[in-house]
């Protein structure tokens, strides 16, 4: 092995280590994309060590230097990774080693891999987080514009997966537009509450040497310092918190997906994908098949895995680093991975469909689907409910037995009468949904407008970094 494939730990050892060895413990395959997260996190190490005068000035550029030139190999593509490169902070130190001579070797005082790691991984976060919260933010708008250009069009709403009660359009569309909030909502609290860097807290402890944390937090632009270095190392809460996060993303584009399988197919017929994003079938040549929501629908499940498998990681482990806790990593990156994708592909699905009116319409204007509204129109005229409930419902018997129409039967019952039968007229019942956030015309629009102000400030929460 060349002098600059030594391990950082090769003074103790008599020899190297195994091949086995390194190709079970490496993790640079995956952990390569902290790279810039890596430099950040080392220069501010290297403005740190100055700062208390662990390096002189001109040591403290050389570092920098050396940390510019892996900077733009880096992007160039032109770093040369060797076979004993574990992972990508020993790459990083490694190159900076060559480069910058002597003083290279002074970069990793007082600095563990364990608190280094630590910290290139909060700032992955509070980064890739907040990018997969603008993803949010643009489907949401797309679900808003769709909502606004649908105007009152109306489909059946379902309970039990049996028609209900007819609701706008609009309102159903805006109902994931909300959930989603809620999703945007819960990324930047977790962002809020793993601001915090573990740099300083060594391998476990802290050091000898004076470090100052609440200064490389600082210059590292994290809200604070780790108060207890044990608790620095160890705490993996946040990637935790982010797949749960992510897995309920997840869970909740999945039910869009079922939703789109069930809405395209020749059964319901309520909208249609462009040709752009469906697929075909190699053998059957009509199949125009609505790939992208079943597999928002499917990846649900790996999301789901991502959380349990680190949650069943972290289980037990005692303090402080352990080995275990390199698996963090790989489930965070594929759930923020899939997710960014999930909302690319399913803004362009849906921003693109074709809403088919006229068949929800036609589903939603069956006459018993304003049963509700002729009991509640008995009520109004002094009938307790529950004896109107039994009024109608004989109603509705008896129409399904074949002695009428609804509206025909609704007339000519003493209870209820001609005014009464209107209600069971196409297109009436939605627009008796009146309450405050009911689904009719006029709650409706003003819930457009409290959403798209929510839209305009949760933009603003998103994309303003705070000023610290
Ligand atoms: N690749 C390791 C990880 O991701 C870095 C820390 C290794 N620390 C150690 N003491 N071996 O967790």
């Amino acid at each position: 092995m060349s002098d600059s494939g030594k391990t950082l730990w090769h003074g103790r050892f008599a020899g190297g280590p195994a091949e086995e060895l390194l190709e079970y413990t490496v993790s640079l395959p995956f952990d390569r994309r902290l790279w810039p997260d890596d430099i950040v996190g080392s220069r501010a190490h290297v403005v740190g060590l100055e700062h208390v005068g662990l390096l002189t000035p001109g040591e403290r550029d050389t570092i920098l230097g050396a940390l510019d030139v892996v900077h733009d190999e880096m992007m160039a593509g032109s770093f040369a990774f060797l076979p004993s490169d574990e992972d990508i902070h020993t790459a990083i130190e490694r190159r900076v080693t060559e480069i910058a001579g002597p003083a290279g070797g002074k970069l990793h005082t007082g600095r563990s891999r364990n608190d280094q790691c630590a910290t290139d991984l909060r700032l992955w976060c509070k980064r890739e987080l907040r990018s997969v919260a603008a993803r949010i933010l643009e489907f949401q708008k797309v679900l808003l514009q769709r909502a606004e250009e649908v105007g009152n069009a109306y489909l059946p709403g379902y309970t039990h997966m049996q028609r209900a009660q007819p609701v706008l359009l609009a309102h159903h569309l805006l109902a994931h537009a909300w959930t989603f909030a809620r999703d945007v909502d819960r990324l930047l609290a977790t962002i809020e509450r793993l601001d915090v860097s573990p740099l300083g807290a060594g391998a476990l402890a802290g050091s000898s040497l004076p470090l100052d944390p609440a200064f490389t937090a600082a210059q590292l632009g994290f809200a604070r310092p780790f108060e207890n270095s044990l608790d620095a190392v160890s705490d993996r809460d946040h990637v935790a918190e982010a797949l749960f996060d992510l897995a309920l993303i997840g869970i909740h584009l999945s039910r869009i997906g079922e939703e789109w399988v069930l809405w395209t197919s020749e059964e319901f017929g309520f909208a249609r994908l462009d040709d752009a994003y469906a697929t075909g079938s190699s053998m059957l040549p009509q199949k125009k098949n609505p790939d992208i929501a079943e597999l928002a629908r499917g990846k649900s499940g790996r999301l789901i895995g991502n959380l349990t498998g680190l949650l069943t990681t972290l289980k037990g482990l005692p303090l402080a680093y352990n080995r275990d806790l390199q698996e963090d990593k790989e489930p965070l990156f594929d759930a923020v991975d899939q997710v960014r994708l999930a909302l690319g592909a399913l803004c362009g699905m849906v921003s693109t469909a074709t809403f088919v009116l006229d068949r929800m319409a036609e589903a939603a204007d069956s006459p018993t689907s304003a049963a509700t509204d002729l009991a509640e129109w008995l009520v109004q005229r002094g009938t307790p409910f529950r004896e109107a409930h039994a009024i109608v419902g004989a109603l509705v018997r008896r129409t399904l037995a074949g002695d009428g129409g609804l509206a025909e039967l609704v007339a000519a019952d003493p209870n209820l009468g001609p005014e009464a039968a209107a209600l069971v007229a196409p297109g009436v019942s939605v627009r008796r949904r009146t309450t405050p956030g009911g689904a009719g015309p006029e709650p409706v629009a003003r819930q457009m407008e409290r959403f798209r102000s929510h839209l305009e400030r949760d933009r603003a929460r998103v994309h303003v970094a705070p000023v610290r």
